[in-house]
């Protein structure tokens, strides 16, 4: 029960702050500020699937207070931003947003400015923020998200607040709007305890923290009723879902709970840590044909020597073992992987293991980064780092293999029928419908708006490196 209460937050914490965000919203009612006079909310999210699903609960309390959505910062009395801290890039773009921001508080000195997110929980951009961007109203770690009615309260009062380690308990109940009704994201635990030695995200999003099975199968239910079609568990190591709190189920027991519920939706999942890929969740990805047979499985390195100074807990034998389990029980399984090139001390042997690893395992798709030094974090303070134009080098020959491996993957799916899951009409073409097929993806084929988050059969005629095409059957 103790540890229960320590992984939860006291349910009056947030019904407070549901009944401060009435208070702001009945105090804009009382001046007339509603329906189209509402004041408006904008919402910058940089990074992962995490930030953006918590960017969802930041617009529900932001509508719980009575604002409304505008496309555009100028037309906001509310601006936020979730920040990332994965790479010294992404924090580098943050700022200069934040400091775009400047001249929307100069234009007009009552709107709110707030900086939410993991490079907001870093101790020396937190003092940054405080010190640097006196325009900036408040600050808060991603776990502190649930104040944000009090943090507003507070702002409009003139209090500035840098909110850092205020606990990271998991908050239920946040009202959330998300983006889309038939494709959503359902975090399941926050939190990560791996410390890989070059990630920032254990210190930024603390412990792992599971939430209840009941919760979450209570919320899964919600979305399939309001329209869910493809529904994306979330968290930063889902295979040790569940670990954390005595008694609850697995991750594949939960996905299974969730497959059985009544209605036509397809579940996937991410990310996975090899450590902790179990029989268990291959078995379910197997048997149940809701799980879309896609599997990230980030590898990071090819090199048994760098995955020990990564501390990533698994050398490529274990790993290839993994892989080749997958593929005996799911064969058509899609595998997509995160690779690091130039963590400290890589050598050109380092990486050749690395493609040498990529070609055994024939990646449907990669996702590779040029490492980053984070501050805190072991690998920071490793010695030698590798020279930029190295690591500049080998990213093109690692990209240049991924391409390769990403045709002849989607290749396979040329002549078959894919059950695709329409996401919406093309950017740069406003006849063609992009979708998510079981298991390929991005599919793309000629459609209309109408279609969008439905289930439509496509046969797929040609294939790129980064989509498959195909008219609807
Ligand atoms: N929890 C996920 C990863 C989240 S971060 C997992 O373990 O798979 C997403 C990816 O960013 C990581 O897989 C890693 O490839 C990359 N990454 C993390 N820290 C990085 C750093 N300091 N420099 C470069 N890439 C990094
Ligand atoms: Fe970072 Fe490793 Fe945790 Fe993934 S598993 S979030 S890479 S520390
Ligand atoms: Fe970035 Fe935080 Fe996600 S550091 S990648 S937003 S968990």
């Amino acid at each position: 029960m103790a540890a229960e209460s320590r992984r939860f937050r006291d349910p009056e914490e947030v019904s407070s702050e549901l009944e401060t965000a009435r208070e702001i919203k009945e105090g804009f009612a009382s001046r007339g500020l509603v329906g189209e006079r509402a004041p408006g909310y904008f919402i910058r999210t940089f990074g992962c699937q995490q930030n953006e699903a918590d960017s969802e609960r930041l617009a529900g309390l932001c509508e719980a207070m009575g604002y409304s959505p505008v496309p555009v910062p100028e037309a906001a009395k509310l601006i936020l931003v979730n920040t990332c801290a994965i790479r010294e890039h992404a924090e580098k773009k943050a700022l200069s947003i934040i400091g775009s921001f400047k001249h929307v508080k100069d234009a007009d000195p009552d709107v709110v400015i707030g900086v939410g997110g993991c490079m907001a929980a870093e101790e020396h951009r937190a003092n940054t923020l405080k010190m640097s961007y006196p325009y900036v109203d408040f600050v808060f770690e991603p776990a502190s998200a649930y104040s944000l009615p009090s943090l507003v309260k507070d702002a409009a009062r003139g209090r500035r607040r840098f909110v850092r380690e205020s606990g990271d308990a998991i908050a239920e109940g946040i009202p959330t709007v998300r983006e889309s009704s038939h494709s959503v994201w359902l975090s399941v635990m926050y939190g990560c305890n791996n410390f890989c030695s070059y990630c920032i995200v254990p210190y930024v999003r603390g412990r792992e923290r599971s939430r209840r099975p009941d919760d979450i199968i209570e919320e899964a239910k919600r979305l399939v009723d309001g329209g869910a079609k493809n529904i994306t568990l979330l968290g930063q190591n889902v295979n040790s879902y569940g670990k954390d709190s005595d008694g609850c189920c697995d991750i594949a027991e939960l996905m299974r709970r969730i497959c059985r519920i009544d209605g036509d939706f397809e579940l996937r999942f991410m990310t996975s840590h090899p450590k902790d890929a179990s029989d268990e969740l291959i078995d379910a990805i197997a048997e149940e044909p809701k799980i879309v047979k896609h599997f990230h499985l980030p590898v990071q390195s090819g090199s048994d020597r760098i995955l020990k100074l990564m501390n990533r807990h698994y050398d490529r034998e274990r790993y290839l073992s993994v892989v080749d389990k997958l593929r005996a029980r799911v064969p058509d399984v899609t595998l997509t992987s995160d690779i690091i090139v130039g963590f400290p001390g890589e050598e050109e042997e380092d990486f050749l293991d690395t493609l040498d690893l990529m070609r055994r395992v024939r990646y449907d798709m990669i996702f590779s980064f040029i490492y980053s030094p984070r501050v805190g974090t072991p690998a920071a303070k490793m010695e030698p780092r590798v020279p930029r134009e190295v690591s500049a080098e080998r990213m093109e020959r690692l990209l240049a293999l991924g391409t390769e491996l990403s045709e002849e993957r989607n290749s396979r799916f040329v002549g078959r029928t894919l059950r695709v899951l329409a996401d919406g009409v093309s950017r740069t073409d406003p006849g063609m419908m992009t979708g998510r097929g079981s298991p390929a993806r991005p599919v793309h084929f000629p459609g209309g708006e109408e279609l969008t988050g439905k289930f439509v059969n496509v046969k797929i005629k040609s294939a790129g490196a980064f989509w498959v095409g195909g008219e609807i059957e």
